[in-house]
């Protein structure tokens, strides 16, 4: 195995990763935030310049089904894991037979072996989940990490959603902590809400001391942080994002500046983003384009940082076996390597022509611009330019994202279309621009005024 590299972003399956890229006892803090196993589907949104689109995309599904790869997993957790594991997860599956939550458990528990092996002996994990298979969870920890290295079950409060008029609402997700040993690193945190809501209220019978810490425990189980809302400058839109208040509490209270933090299901990079701002290294995994897309955008915006992408060769090669396998990931990949938001499925009226835009602000009252953006996997000829022409005539610029390389009548037709001036830096850009993936594989970008 090679050297470990942090600061990286891991595309593909966490389990191949882990297995290929991360050495045993290399982490000091792991988070995990994987699908709770609430059979359904999440959806990603997206904000156009103040407020949330209406398209969507899908971002994940979350539903497990006892199919072949499952089935091989379960045979390999019976024949190599731990002889106690094998016998849980036997066990399990004797009880629950080929059920979903046998299904997510063998996916999770084969994980979790690695995850195990790959951290610190002073390290600590993380598993945010919540009652959907919470309980199943805790009773692989307790075998896989010991009963003993068991820290606490943190509920924490997020406060968000409706009143359920027939049950009480859910409110609360559940995060296991494990030490991988008695040696592991803990540097206890101000419950800095309470301490908020104290000096809000003159009336308090909670028992805790001015510092912000509980009178008895240093920090409680209760964690009051809120959900993250549509209105929220941090909310991105990717689905079941968590608040940066809680990876931050959690990155500060197991590790130190310069320590490693993994997050094997990285999603939009909440793990990755808290741990940067605070100065550690980082690991981010994830299955999908979209989620390594918007992580990479994040990074880059938040601080000028073009993170390292690593997992399968990304060539041109590789492009078009993705354009033959999945038009849309084809897509959403190729619309992030320009840093484009795409719009999705649900387009309307005049944008059902458009597959991502990218806005920026081009005069003094501050109006947004737009940038328009199709995406061509297969063939293209002529006819593809003058409909972009067309999409594209009461915005700034056209993009046209391609696999094939231009011909002649096509590059001709897009320089007909002229130039756009922007009043603010006083210059004239090309109003229809045709960039092939190789191109931006090499590094071509759109030429365009800086988007905020
Ligand atoms: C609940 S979301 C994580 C959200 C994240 N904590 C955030 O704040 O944005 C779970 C993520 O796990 C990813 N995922 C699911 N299975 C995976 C696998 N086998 N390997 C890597 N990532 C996976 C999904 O694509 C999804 O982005």
């Amino acid at each position: 195995m090679d050297e470990l590299k942090t600061n990286v972003l891991y595309f593909g399956d966490n389990l191949e990763i882990l297995c290929k890229y991360i050495p045993d006892n290399s982490i000091d803090l792991i988070y995990l935030d994987p699908p709770f196993s609430s059979l359904k589907s999440y959806n990603t949104l997206f904000k156009e310049s103040d407020r949330w689109s209406e398209a969507q995309i899908k971002a994940f599904s979350d539903t497990w089904t006892w199919d072949e790869t499952v089935e091989r997993t379960y045979y390999d957790i019976l024949r190599a894991a731990p002889p106690h594991i094998a016998k849980l997860i036997d066990a399990m599956h004797s009880v629950l037979g080929d059920s979903n939550a046998v299904a997510y458990l063998v996916m999770m528990t084969r994980r979790l072996i690695e995850l195990r092996r790959v951290l610190k002996d002073t390290g600590s994990l993380y598993l945010h989940c919540d009652p959907t298979a919470g309980h199943y969870l805790k009773l692989v920890l307790d075998y896989m990490f010991g009963p003993n290295n068991f820290i606490n079950d943190i509920a924490c409060y997020y406060g968000t959603g409706g009143v359920d008029t027939s049950w009480s609402g859910r409110k609360i997700d559940t995060i296991f902590l494990y030490a991988k040993s008695g040696n592991h690193f803990f540097n206890p945190q101000k419950d800095e809400s309470y301490l908020e809501r104290r000096r809000g209220l003159s009336n308090t019978n909670i028992e805790h001391n001015e510092s912000g810490y509980n009178t008895r425990n240093s920090m409680s189980d209760v964690w009051d942080i809120p959900g993250l809302r549509g209105s929220q400058n941090e909310m991105f839109g990717y689905p079941t994002q968590k608040p940066l208040a809680l990876l931050e509490r959690i990155i500060k209270a197991s590790s130190n500046e310069g320590d490693i933090v993994l997050d094997p299901f990285c999603g939009g990079g909440t793990a990755v983003v808290a741990a940067q701002k605070l100065n550690r290294r980082w690991i981010g995994i994830d299955i999908t384009h979209l989620a390594i897309g918007i992580m990479r955008n994040r990074l880059k915006d938040g601080f000028g940082i073009d993170a390292d992408i690593i997992g399968g060769t990304v060539d041109l090669a590789w492009a078009k076996a993705l354009a033959r396998q999945d038009t849309y990931q084809f897509q959403w990949w190729a619309l992030s390597l320009i840093g484009s938001q795409p719009l999705g499925e649900k387009r309307k009226g005049a944008d059902k022509g458009i597959d991502g835009v990218i806005h920026f602000i081009d005069n003094a009252s501050g109006g947004v611009k737009r940038v328009v953006v199709q995406v061509k996997s297969g063939h293209v000829g002529v006819n593809t330019v003058r409909e972009l022409k067309a999409v594209a005539a009461n915005d700034a610029i056209g993009v046209l994202i391609t696999l094939e390389s231009p011909t002649s009548p096509m590059k001709v037709e897009a320089v007909d279309a002229g130039y756009y001036r922007s009043p603010i830096y006083d210059k004239d850009y090309t109003k229809i621009q045709i960039l092939t993936i190789e191109e931006l594989l090499n590094g071509k970008t759109v030429d365009m005024p800086p988007s905020p």
